[in-house]
């Protein structure tokens, strides 16, 4: 018997030890590259099959020199255009990883029109006085607003594209009647393919979106749950807390009404790593109905 529990003890030691070693590996991996992630998404009023990509969460990550395999991964994708979705650089950026963004993002307009969201990490920076990233965006030819949409073109089909961070640091009585509902009510309400760029999926998460009129909600700010269980899902994500059902990936609401798309991004979080959740470059094909 003593026997048996030893060998026991060992064989779960011996476990132990490669998922600790493989975790490792897997953290690494993840810190170095990215995959990329088809999702065909079909919307009333799109007439004309398009392509177009998301990222979100970058965190100030490179993947080569002045991030040349991101840009080469998003230039073989031929996009119509490149949607980013806030938390590109760190909770108190500094000048340097606000000039690699400005370089980034002029460097994704010359592939495609970049539509550019805040995230938590923007926002707050810029309450605290930081440089004012929807400026310094517009200044290289993205489009980049807050609680507002733009009607345009993409691929020949007439959109509304709506940013919005999502909600965050609202209380009780924000979270019933916030002030930015206003472009979340008129983005999609004449009928045109409404495309919003919300950081922040947790409107969705807390039912608050009934009244809402988009189509398709391009979210981010989950990191896929940090650290992944092979089979299970993410471990953790805010507001979600321990097994997050939305994680990464992609989410329908109301019956299909609305569609969403979690990017999980491509940084950990405060120096805790990825661990088995690849960063993803999210490919989107739009298609009509
Ligand atoms: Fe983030």
């Amino acid at each position: 018997m003593k026997l048996t529990l030893k060998r026991l003890a060992l064989v779960l030691l011996a476990l132990a030890a490669l998922t600790v070693i493989a975790a490792a590996i897997s953290a690494i991996v993840c810190k170095s590259t990215f995959c990329v992630r088809n999702y065909t998404v079909a919307i009333e009023g799109i007439k004309t099959d398009t392509r177009v990509v998301m990222l979100s969460d970058l965190h100030s990550c490179q993947y080569g020199k002045d991030n040349q395999r991101l840009l080469q991964a998003i230039q073989e994708e031929q996009p119509a255009a490149i949607f980013c979705v806030g938390d590109m650089v760190n909770a108190g950026a500094d000048d340097t990883e606000l000039k690699q963004l400005v370089s980034f993002v002029s460097d994704l307009q010359e592939i495609a029109q970049v539509y550019f969201s805040l995230g938590n990490t923007e926002l707050q920076n810029m309450m605290d006085g930081g440089a004012d990233v929807l400026q310094l965006m517009q200044s290289v030819g993205a489009v980049a607003l807050l609680d507002d949409y733009v009607e345009t073109e993409i691929g020949g089909n007439r959109i509304n594209v709506g940013f919005t961070m999502g909600h965050y640091n609202y209380t009780q009585e924000q979270w019933k009647n916030p002030p930015d509902y206003a472009m979340e009510y008129a983005v999609g309400a004449d009928g045109t393919p409404a495309i919003v760029l919300m950081h922040m999926p947790e409107s969705f998460i807390l039912d608050i979106h009934n009244k809402w009129t988009g189509d398709l909600y391009l979210c981010g700010h989950t990191h896929g749950g940090l650290w992944r269980i092979p089979g299970i899902g993410g471990v953790f994500a805010p507001t979600q807390g321990f097994f997050p059902k939305y994680d990464r990936g992609y989410f329908t609401f109301d019956d299909g009404r609305f569609q969403m798309i979690i990017n999980p991004g491509f940084g950990g979080h405060k120096g805790i790593p990825r661990i088995f959740n690849l960063p993803e470059l999210s490919v989107i094909t739009l298609t009509g109905i």
